[in-house]
C-alpha cells in the first residue's frame, strides 16, 4: 500500500513525469524573454504575454494580426518550418531580422503517437550583444589572437623561402633563379632535378612563394618515404568506410590538401609505376576519385617534383612511365652541385654560419683563408646540406672565433685527404657518441655520392631499408636544422 504524497510530491511515474514537464515549460516560459507555439501548417498559433514586446519591432500593432499568420511573413528568417518538417530540435541558434539579433530555440512538438504536430520557438535572450557580452568579448580576443598568430605565421613563412634566401651569384645559379623566377609566374609543372642537398626543396618553396599561390597551402609528399601500399591513400584521400580498417570518417588526401595551392612531389623517381597513371590523370585532367568511392573530385593544384634521380633513364628502362615524364618535364631546373659553384663557397658558407650562430645563440665564426682552402679542395658529394654540417662540427668541436684549414683538416671525410698525421689522434680521442654519428653521417653521404643521390641503392650499399637511411636522415637533419 502506497502512502500519502510527501507534501504533495506523487509517488507515481507517470504523475513525476507530467509535473517535472510542466515545472520545466513553467521555468522556461519565466527565463525566456518570449514564446510562440505555430501548428504542423507553420500558422502562429499562440504567443504568450512577454511575447507581445516584439510585435512593434517586427511591424504589428494587434496580436491579431498577427496570430494566425504563416510563421515566416510575420518572423523574417524563422526556421520554425524546418523544424516542422524536419521533426528535429534546434536548440540553440542566432536569429537576425528587421527587430533585432537573439537566441533562439525551436522544438518540434509530438502528438502521443508520435507525429510531429506543431513546434515552439522560444527567445531565450535578447540584445545578446548585451546579455551575453562576456561570452561574445572572449571570444572576440581570441578570434583577434588567432589572426595576429596566423599573420605572423604567414610573415614567418615568406620571408623564410624567397629566391633570396637561395645564396649564390655563380653563373649556374643565377641562371637557376632565372628559371625559378619564370616557374612562379607561369603555373607550370615545374621538374626539379639535382644531386642530393643541392637546395631542390628550398627551390620548390621559393617558387611557390614567388606565385600568385602564395598564399595558399604548399603540400609536400616524399615518394620514397611513404610506404608504398599507403602512397595512393595519402595522394588521393580515402572516402568514409571505403575498407575495414579505414578511418569511419574519410581522410583528405595531398591533392585535396594542395587545392588552389602547390603539391611538392619529393623524390619523384622513386614512384612505384602502378600508382604513375593515377597521378598522370591527376595531373592532366585535375581531377581523381579517394580511395572507396566513385566520385569525382576536382582541384585546382599546380605540381613541382623533384628528384636525384636521372629520369630519363629510369624512364627508358621501363622504370617509369614515358607519358609521365614528358608530363612532368615541362620546365626542367637543373641545380648546380656544389664543385661546379665553387665560388659561392664563401657566401654559403657565411650564409650558414650565420644560421649556426642563430640556432645554438653563440657568437658568428668566421673562416680563414686556410679554411676556404681546405673547403675548396674537398669534393662536396653531399653538396650544401653536408657544407652544413661540416660547418656545424667544426663550430662544436672549437671556441675559437676564427675557424682554420687545421679545424676542416680533422673532420673533412677521407677522400678530402687534407693533411692527415698527427691530427688523426686528437680527433680519436672524442666522445663515442659524437663519433658515430659522425661516422654515420659521413657513410650515408658517401654512400649517397657513390650512387649518385639514388636513396635505393645507397640503403642496399649501406646494407640498412630504405626506410631505415631515410630515418637516420631525417635524425641528421633534425640534429643541423
Ligand atoms: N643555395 C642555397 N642557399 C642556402 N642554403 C641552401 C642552398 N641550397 C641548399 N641549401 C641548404 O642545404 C640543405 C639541403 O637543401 P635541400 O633539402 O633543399 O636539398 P635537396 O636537393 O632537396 O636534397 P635531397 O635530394 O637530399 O632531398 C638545406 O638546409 C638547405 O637550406
Ligand atoms: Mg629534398
Amino acid at each position: 500500500m502506497t502512502g500519502p504524497a510527501r507534501a504533495g510530491l506523487p509517488l507515481d511515474g507517470d504523475a513525476i513525469v507530467k509535473l517535472a514537464a510542466r515545472s520545466m515549460f513553467e521555468l522556461f516560459s519565466d527565463m525566456a524573454q518570449g514564446m510562440m507555439l505555430v501548428d504542423r501548417d507553420g500558422r502562429v498559433v499562440w504567443i504568450n504575454e512577454a511575447y507581445k514586446k516584439f510585435l512593434p519591432a517586427l511591424g504589428f500593432e494587434r496580436v491579431e494580426d498577427f496570430v494566425g499568420r504563416p510563421v515566416e511573413e510575420v518572423v523574417p528568417n524563422t526556421l520554425m518550418r524546418h523544424v516542422i518538417e524536419s521533426g528535429k530540435p534546434i536548440l540553440v541558434d542566432l536569429l537576425s531580422n528587421k527587430a533585432g539579433t537573439f537566441v533562439v530555440s525551436r522544438i518540434p512538438l509530438r502528438d502521443e503517437a508520435g507525429q510531429v504536430i506543431g513546434a515552439l520557438g522560444m527567445v531565450l535572450f535578447d540584445h545578446p550583444e548585451t546579455t551575453l557580452q562576456p561570452l561574445i568579448a572572449k571570444f572576440a580576443t581570441l578570434q583577434r589572437d588567432l589572426d595576429e598568430a596566423r599573420k605572423a605565421l604567414a610573415a614567418q613563412r615568406r620571408t623564410k623561402y624567397t629566391l633570396a634566401s637561395f645564396i649564390g651569384s655563380s653563373p649556374a645559379v643565377l641562371e637557376v633563379k632565372r628559371q625559378a623566377r619564370r616557374a612562379a609566374q607561369s603555373g607550370a609543372t615545374v621538374l626539379l632535378l639535382g644531386e642530393t642537398g643541392t637546395g631542390k626543396e628550398l627551390l620548390a618553396h621559393a617558387i611557390h612563394a614567388g606565385s600568385v599561390r602564395a598564399q595558399r597551402p604548399f603540400i609536400s609528399v616524399n615518394l620514397a618515404a611513404v610506404p608504398e601500399t599507403l602512397l595512393e591513400a595519402e595522394f588521393f584521400g580515402v572516402s568514409p568506410g571505403a575498407y575495414t580498417g579505414a578511418d569511419r570518417k574519410g581522410r583528405d588526401g595531398k591533392f585535396r590538401l594542395a587545392d588552389g595551392g602547390t603539391l611538392f612531389l619529393d623524390e619523384i623517381g622513386d614512384m612505384p609505376v602502378a600508382l604513375q597513371a593515377k597521378l598522370l590523370r591527376a595531373l592532366q585532367e585535375q581531377e581523381f576519385e579517394p580511395l572507396g568511392s566513385n566520385q569525382v573530385i576536382k582541384v585546382d593544384v599546380r605540381v613541382i617534383a623533384a628528384t636525384s634521380r636521372d629520369l630519363r633513364k629510369l624512364a627508358s628502362q621501363g622504370r617509369f612511365r614515358e607519358d609521365l615524364y614528358y608530363r612532368l618535364n615541362v620546365l626542367p631546373i637543373r641545380l648546380p652541385t656544389l664543385r661546379d659553384r665553387l665560388s659561392d663557397l664563401e657566401a654559403l658558407a657565411e650564409s650558414l654560419l650565420e644560421g649556426i650562430a642563430v640556432r645554438t645563440g653563440m657568437p658568428q665564426r668566421e673562416l680563414a683563408p686556410s679554411a676556404l682552402a681546405a673547403l675548396a679542395s674537398y669534393s662536396w658529394p653531399g653538396n650544401v646540406r653536408e657544407l652544413r654540417n661540416l660547418l656545424e662540427q667544426a663550430a662544436m668541436l672549437t671556441d675559437s672565433q676564427r675557424l682554420s684549414g687545421e679545424d676542416f683538416a680533422a673532420i673533412l671525410p677521407i677522400a678530402a685527404a687534407v693533411q692527415p698525421t698527427e691530427e688523426a689522434a686528437p680527433r680519436t680521442l672524442r666522445p663515442l657518441p659524437q663519433l658515430i654519428a659522425e661516422i654515420e653521417r659521413n657513410s650515408i653521404e658517401s654512400a649517397l655520392a657513390a650512387t649518385r643521390g639514388n636513396k635505393a641503392s645507397a640503403a642496399k650499399l649501406l646494407g640498412i631499408s630504405r626506410a631505415t637511411l631515410y630515418e637516420r636522415l631525417a635524425a641528421l637533419k633534425r640534429l643541423s636544422a
